[in-house]
């Protein structure tokens, strides 16, 4: 069962390794990696190696490394598809395993025709800018100061006036409606449809490895809206893309650092003034998605932003976004009222590299911000201004480094640096409580679902010798007990295939069953399910009734430990209306749990369904 490059690589790309080595690994960030002790062999020093611009792993120590589905398989003790399928659901990429392959042939060449599709539109798109009717765009381009070669590097274009330019010319490329209404290029009005793009300069957006996968129109005048985006699509997620990030990709390795902006045409100029390591937001906030973009080339950044945007609550949060995913963040304030763009056209391209040499450190832009809302005057706005810039001093981790700022800070607010460390140092143990109860969380979920589960399987075994059972067994359990996924998938089919033949059961049902899902599926329960068919295992309801109560008192148990994990939040929090209710409910549970292990509480029978099981 071969996953197809497509979603293996989609997968990649959605995650971060270092996130999802960060679940099982304590990590520290040293120059452009990772490191911690390593997981697979004993070790004292860390010479456990994290590269988030490679996106792979290696211990030093031992020699294991790898990708992302290598470290989940060897950490999990997982098969391929297994550490696939995990990441996969962490990912929310769907794989197409309801039947037989595992792999949806259609959604492949649809994404596949999508890519050609944003491809021939681009370059319609700046075919139209090059002829008669572009003369307009041309002209407006020009008095952007966009020079030739750089419209040409940007791949910038003209959508016309006329309501099916594109449209007719997709058609004429073999492209069917449906296709283009998918790939957003155009939309349905009133029973007809015509290009989302009309009379607009248009600038492709790219990947990070270069495909269009979507589109930026501006208004060649100062009407409304000023932009219009591509939708979502297959390809293109809002929030998930740099503008120019592959153009700029090779400068930003050179320079080690990326230059953020917010708008096209500020990462257009930028480039125009031979600033090559512009990339832009696209008008919202930094999302994690994009800092991980980044960091596959990175992991400094210089925020250049107006004044105004500067400023903002969403920013502000934007740039937390992208030091937690290790990209360390300057900011670059421009003076008010002026955008980058604006900036170069006046003060040209020397004085703006000059304010990115300047620009402050997130930290050194934090406090003065907060220095600006609270003021200096009274012990509780400097207890505020401290607080505000806390998270980021703690999040440093190099001690040097970290007294440093410190040390800043005590000096620009006059207070003594035994103070803020204080603060800092308070911040960091309640943060470092908050991580040990997730990953408690993290791996009591995890150590779940390692393998088939030897009581879900008997269950599902007496599920399918007999519909009786099956009926008892989801009568005192529910439909949603089933926690391993194959058991839960099996049991699915075997609803689906009973709906249409209730009597079915047994060796019949598991052939029909084999036969439904594909011999190729690769389901290591089906040739389990055989076999325990094979060995007359005897289904008596004690036994069901038995393997039902084990399975009841497991998600007791389990339920009882997440409890017991949110009331230590709940402690740790503060959180005391929630206190006493947790500790009433794990009490409540508790008892339950006695009883079902006790076997006295438990199986409801239904009459018919039990006389039936005694009969089996
Ligand atoms: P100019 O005004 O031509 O200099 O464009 P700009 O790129 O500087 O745009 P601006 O600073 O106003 O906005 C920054 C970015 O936000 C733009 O590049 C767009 O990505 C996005 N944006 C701005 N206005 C709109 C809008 O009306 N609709 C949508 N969907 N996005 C917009
Ligand atoms: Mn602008």
């Amino acid at each position: 069962m071969a996953y197809p490059e497509e979603i293996l690589e989609e997968i990649k790309a959605r995650l971060d390794i270092v996130e999802v080595v960060r679940e099982y690994v304590r990590l520290e960030r040293r120059g452009r990696n990772f490191v911690g002790l390593c997981p697979f062999h004993s070790e004292k020093t860390a010479s456990f190696t994290v590269s988030p611009e490679k996106q792979i792993f290696y211990c030093f120590g031992c020699g294991v490394g790898g990708d992302i589905f290598t470290f989940i398989r060897k950490i999990d003790n997982l098969d391929f598809p297994e550490a696939v399928r995990r990441l996969a659901d962490k990912a929310g990429v769907r794989l197409p395993q309801e039947k037989g392959s595992f792999y949806n042939e259609q959604q492949w060449s649809q994404r596949q025709r999508l890519y050609q599709m944003h491809a021939l539109a681009a370059k319609f798109y700046s075919l139209v800018l090059r002829g008669p009717e572009g003369e307009k765009a041309r002209n407006y381009i020009r008095t952007r100061g966009i020079g030739e070669e750089i419209a040409k590097k940007f791949q910038l274009g003209y959508a016309p006036e006329t309501p099916q330019a594109l449209i007719k010319y997709l058609k004429g490329e073999g492209f069917q409606t449906e296709e283009i209404l998918l790939a957003g290029l155009a939309v349905e009005r009133e029973g007809g449809i015509h290009d989302r793009f009309r009379n607009r300069l248009m600038f492709p957006i790219w990947d990070h490895r270069g495909r269009v996968i979507g589109f930026g129109g501006r208004v060649l005048d100062a009407g409304l809206p000023k932009y219009v985006n591509s939708p979502e699509t297959l390809l293109f997620r809002k929030g998930y893309h740099l503008y120019a990030l592959h153009l700029a990709s090779e400068a930003i390795r050179q320079q080690g650092f990326a230059l953020i902006v917010e708008g096209y045409m500020d990462a257009i100029a930028a480039h125009e003034a031979g600033i090559e390591n512009a990339v832009a937001t696209m008008g919202t906030a930094f999302t994690p998605q994009q800092a991980k973009e980044l960091r596959r080339f990175t992991s400094e950044a210089v925020i250049a932003y107006d004044a105004d945007a500067a400023g903002q609550a969403a920013t502000l949060r934007g740039l937390s976004i992208l030091q937690e995913a290790g990209v360390k963040v300057r900011v670059l304030e421009l003076p008010e009222g002026l955008d980058p763009d604006d900036f170069l056209k006046c003060k040209g391209a020397r004085a703006f590299n000059e304010m990115v040499a300047g620009a402050s450190s997130l930290i050194a832009y934090r406090l003065e911000q907060a220095i600006k809302t609270y003021g200096l005057r009274h012990e509780h706005s400097l207890a505020k201004v401290v607080a505000e810039v806390v998270p980021d001093i703690a999040r440093i981790e190099n001690a040097v480094e970290r007294d440093g700022y410190i040390r800043l800070i005590s000096k620009r607010i006059a207070l003594p640096e035994q103070s803020i460390y204080e603060e800092v140092k308070k911040y960091i143990h309640k943060k470092d409580k908050e991580v040990r109860i997730r990953h408690t969380i993290a791996e009591s979920k995890h150590n779940f679902i390692a393998g088939p589960d030897v009581q879900e399987t008997f269950l599902l075994s007496a599920y399918i010798h007999d519909p009786a059972l099956a009926q008892m067994i989801e009568g005192s359990l529910g439909e949603d007990f089933w926690e391993c996924p194959e058991c839960k998938f099996v049991r699915d089919e075997i609803k689906k295939l009973r709906f249409e033949k209730p009597g079915l059961a047994g060796d019949v049902l598991i052939n029909l069953l084999e036969k439904e899902i594909g011999v190729a599926s690769g389901l290591a329960i089906i040739a389990r399910l055989k076999i325990q068919s094979d060995a007359r295992v005897l289904f008596t309801p004690e036994a069901v009734k038995e393997a039902i109560n084990r399975v009841r008192a497991r998600n007791l148990h389990r339920l009882i430990k997440t409890k017991e994990q949110e009331l230590a939040q709940a402690e740790i929090s503060g959180a005391g209306r929630n206190i006493k209710e947790l500790q009433e409910e794990i009490f409540r549970l508790q008892q339950e749990l006695r009883l079902v292990r006790s076997g006295k509480e438990g199986v409801n029978f239904e009459r018919g369904t039990a006389a039936k099981a005694a009969n089996c």
